[in-house]
């Protein structure tokens, strides 16, 4: 049995955390790893209800869309990811507290230690050991965006540049849990510097063996 490992990845719309996510998750379950990934918001049934209404509802004041965010995270922590963690597998999610934080907190100017301190609350102090942020310029992430846009996507180049500083203020200011990346490199090339920086947390070589 090995000790959960729980991964988040963070960054704006198109910024590839999907791609990321599941490379990541391919390569741990190739080296026989048990991974569960999963997102927020929408990781429960809950969750997709929370979702839809956060994202394609009616328009919501900012204080309750944070509460919503924070709701669906409770949940999802305390069914879905300290579960999994118990059991030793581990959780690799797509955006986690630190994008309530930034989009919240910052972008909704909420105040992000406000919107910190109630997200600590929802998930009883649980953070991940490594937050990857695929950093990218609004412009670009608009540019790879498909489809109708939802209600964050819809708020706005100032406040996209307030969450995209927020996220990197945040990072620099806990560099041991978080890996900043530029999203704008290849792929493949992205992926392997977050393959090598979980194996260090697991005590793998990056391309290793199984364990
Ligand atoms: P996401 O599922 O990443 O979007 P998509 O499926 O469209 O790629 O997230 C949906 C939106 O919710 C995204 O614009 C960011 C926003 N969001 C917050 O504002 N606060 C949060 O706490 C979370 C988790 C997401």
């Amino acid at each position: 049995m090995h000790p959960g490992l729980f991964v988040s990845f963070e960054g704006g719309d198109g910024a590839g955390k999907t791609t990321q996510s599941q490379l990541l998750g391919t390569w741990l379950e190739g080296q026989g790893y048990e991974v569960v990934r999963t997102r927020e918001p929408g990781g429960t049934e809950l969750g997709r209800t929370l979702r839809s209404a956060v994202l394609h509802g009616d328009h919501v004041d900012a204080r309750t869309e944070a509460l919503l965010y924070a709701t669906d995270r409770a949940h999802h922590v305390a069914s879905v990811v300290r579960p999994a963690l118990a059991r030793g597998a581990i959780v690799v999610t797509d955006r986690y507290l630190d994008s309530s934080v930034a989009y919240q907190g910052t972008g909704r100017e909420l105040g992000a230690d406000e919107i910190e301190r109630l997200n600590l609350w929802a998930v009883d102090g649980l953070l991940p050991s490594v937050t990857v942020l695929l950093d990218l310029d609004p412009a670009a992430m608009a540019a790879r965006l498909t489809g109708e846009p939802d209600r964050l996507e819809r708020a706005g180049d100032e406040f996209h540049r307030r969450t995209r500083a927020a996220f990197l203020e945040r990072a620099a200011a806990d560099p041991g849990r978080w890996l900043v990346l530029d999203a704008a490199r290849p792929v493949e090339e992205l992926a392997a510097a977050v393959r090598a920086r979980v194996a260090l947390l697991l005590g793998a070589a990056p391309e290793g063996s199984a364990p």
